[in-house]
């Protein structure tokens, strides 16, 4: 007996190649004879899981995680051995038990049985019942095409009450599961099940490996409904251990081998909006399912992708949903920024208007958020003066003052920035920064007592030397020319990893290929282009190497430009520090804090 348990879970292990599995929830990336991807056991900025198939394993060099199949899985779904193994058969077709049917208990396996069951019904009838010919005319009016209702797997569910109950129990699907993941519900106890879904265009929605979780069930125009009391337009399938409406991300099952390619994910709204994306190429494409981008998402996005780009409506500057975008962006290790279609259309209208050419202009011109908010306060207020200013200041600091670190470096150059763009000395911004957290505190845990703070806001505007123009959103100029003039002359990586620490680089994708230079450097080998080409596997990435190699060698005096870029890394690092320091100094009353800062400039 034992033996023979033995002998199927090693059936199974070897039915499932580690780096399908992996695979199938991780974006991988070759690196020589295995596979790296972002860990998804620890707060990952590098790809430190490695995939060996050689050894059927997966360690991460970072935190430690290691182990097979199984264990990934199981810490994937946070699953027990026995759940783990479940899927992984199912995975691979193989049965556990003899003439086993779909009729288990409440096991998130058997949730997905039945979902995958449904799906395929919805399909089936969406294609070939005559009764869904109201469903596929929508559908052709919406110009989906067949080859993406295919890949999406849509369905309809026809217009009567017991259409799946009755599939269901002929093919002896259990009604307890079905009634669980919220497709049919009870009547009551003597007359059994009905559906939930009547007339309705099914929409899968599947986890990142594909399976399908939920549904959300689109009314068509035909439909009839009463006046006083419409139904919405999409019905959700229920809540369960394996669907969770606020976590999900439509699409990304489709989206996640594209997005590892163009190194970004776009997040649309609607279900019609990335599907529409697909149809039209652009397939590094999901939407949110009605809801705000939360923590949740953000945590499933960076296993995928380093950059995200949420898209909004023409309209969306004085949203709360860039607020909101803005704040997820301040609290999480991000480059996160928005994309503004024309006005009153929808990714979905626009690509059916205009093509793809438009959304993808929209995409790749995309804003850091910060820089978004800032352009967009200033447009508002700027206008007015020393007083547009300082309200410019007050909207975005109203943002920062909601993150819970009061130290972090990415906020000070947050700081830094409001000061350059808006003409506001620092201590000032840091000042209003501290009283706005203090109200805050203030009116969350003690709302009996207001607290009397000094009214200081950054009124005066000073004009300051705006240190050389370093473009926003982009790389900054000094980053750019320090890869010119290092991809130009290889010489100077040794100098390079000397005098600038990798995560002096603020741009992500610079901060890359520095990363990249210097580890050839330290292995041994040499930091140029051709040896870069073989850790580089993305072609864009790599022709714009080439690009900024080629910048490099058109310079006149590159050592003299090296110089100019050390000294200017210099100064980035002096102000951190400063900013630091002052950052440390917030506990300090603000005039106190203003001495202090007055010596150590003096110090400096
Ligand atoms: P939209 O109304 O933009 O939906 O809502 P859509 O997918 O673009 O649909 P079409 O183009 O009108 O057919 C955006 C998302 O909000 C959620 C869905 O996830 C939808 O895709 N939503 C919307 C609901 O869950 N329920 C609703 O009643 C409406
Ligand atoms: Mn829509």
């Amino acid at each position: 007996m034992n033996d023979d348990r033995t002998a199927l879970r090693e059936r199974i292990r070897e039915a499932n190649d580690i780096v399908d599995v992996v695979g199938s929830y991780l974006s991988l990336r070759p690196a020589g004879p295995t596979f790296k991807a972002l860990c998804p056991f620890h707060e990952d900025k590098h790809p430190s899981l490695v995939v060996d198939p050689r050894k059927q394993s997966y360690k991460c060099w970072a935190c430690g995680e290691w182990g097979d199949v199984f264990t990934f899985v199981q810490k994937m779904d946070h699953v027990e051995f026995p759940e783990a193994l479940r899927t992984l058969a199912q995975r691979a077709g193989i049965s556990l038990e003899k003439n086993q049917k779909i009729s288990a208990g409440p096991s998130k396996a058997g949730m997905l049985d039945v979902m995958k069951w449904a799906a395929a019904r919805y399909q089936s009838c969406l294609l070939d019942a005559p009764s869904a010919e109201v469903a596929r005319d929508y559908l052709g009016e919406r110009q989906l095409n067949l080859g993406m209702i295919r890949q999406f797997g849509l369905g309809y569910a026809p217009d009567a009450w017991e259409w799946l109950v009755q599939g269901a129990l002929k093919e002896k699907i259990s009604l307890d599961l079905l009634e669980q993941v919220g497709l049919i519900a009870k009547r009551n106890e003597q007359k059994g099940h009905y559906d939930r879904f009547r007339d309705r265009v099914m929409f899968p929605i599947r986890d990142v490996q594909g399976r399908t979780v939920g549904f959300g069930g689109r009314i068509l125009p035909s439909s009839v409904v009463s006046a006083d009391r419409p139904p919405p337009k999409y019905y959700n399938s229920a809540e369960t251990a394996i669907f969770s409406k606020s976590d999900q991300l439509y699409g990304i099952d489709l989206a996640k081998q594209a997005a590892a390619k163009t190194g970004y994910l776009a997040i649309v709204e609607g279900y019609t909006d990335v599907i529409m994306a697909h149809q039209h190429g652009i397939a590094q494409v999901v939407a949110t399912m009605g809801t705000a981008l939360n923590e949740r998402h953000i945590k499933q996005l960076k296993r995928i992708v380093p950059r995200v780009v949420l898209v909004f409506d023409a309209d969306a500057g004085g949203d709360t949903g860039v607020d909101r975008a803005l704040e997820v962006f301040v609290k999480n290790d991000l480059d996160l920024r928005i994309a503004t279609l024309p006005e009153g259309l929808d990714p979905c209208d626009l690509l059916v208007a205009k093509g793809p050419e438009p959304f993808r202009a929209a995409l790749e011109g995309a804003v850091d958020v910060f820089e978004y908010k800032l352009q967009h306060a200033w447009a508002k207020h700027g206008a007015r003066g020393v007083d547009g200013q300082r309200q410019a200041a007050e909207e975005l600091l109203g943002i920062l003052a909601l993150t819970p670190n009061e130290r972090s470096v990415k906020l000070a150059l947050m700081v830094n920035r409001i000061a350059q763009r808006l003409l506001i000395k620092e201590d000032l911004i840091w000042a209003r920064l501290k009283e706005l957290r203090a109200k805050r505190a203030g009116s969350a845990s003690d709302r009996t007592a207001p607290r009397e703070t000094p009214h200081n806001p950054p009124a005066e505007a000073e004009a300051q030397a705006a240190p050389a123009e370093t473009k926003a959103g982009p790389a900054p100029l000094h980053e750019r020319e320090l890869l010119e003039l290092l991809l130009a002359e290889p010489a100077l990586v040794p100098r390079a990893a000397v005098e600038i620490a990798e995560d002096e680089m603020e741009h992500p994708g610079l901060r890359k290929v520095i990363e990249a230079l210097y580890r050839l450097h330290a292995s041994g080998q040499p930091a140029d282009l051709d040896h870069l080409q073989g850790i580089i596997d993305n072609e864009k990435l790599w022709q714009s190497m080439r690009d900024l190699a080629q910048k490099g060698l058109d310079y006149p005096d590159r050592p003299g430009v090296f110089q100019k870029v050390l000294e200017r890394f210099r100064e980035r690092k002096t102000l951190r520090r400063k900013l630091a320091i002052k950052n440390q100094m917030q506990d300090a009353a603000p005039a106190d804090a203003l001495e202090l800062l007055k010596k150590l400039r003096d110090h400096q």
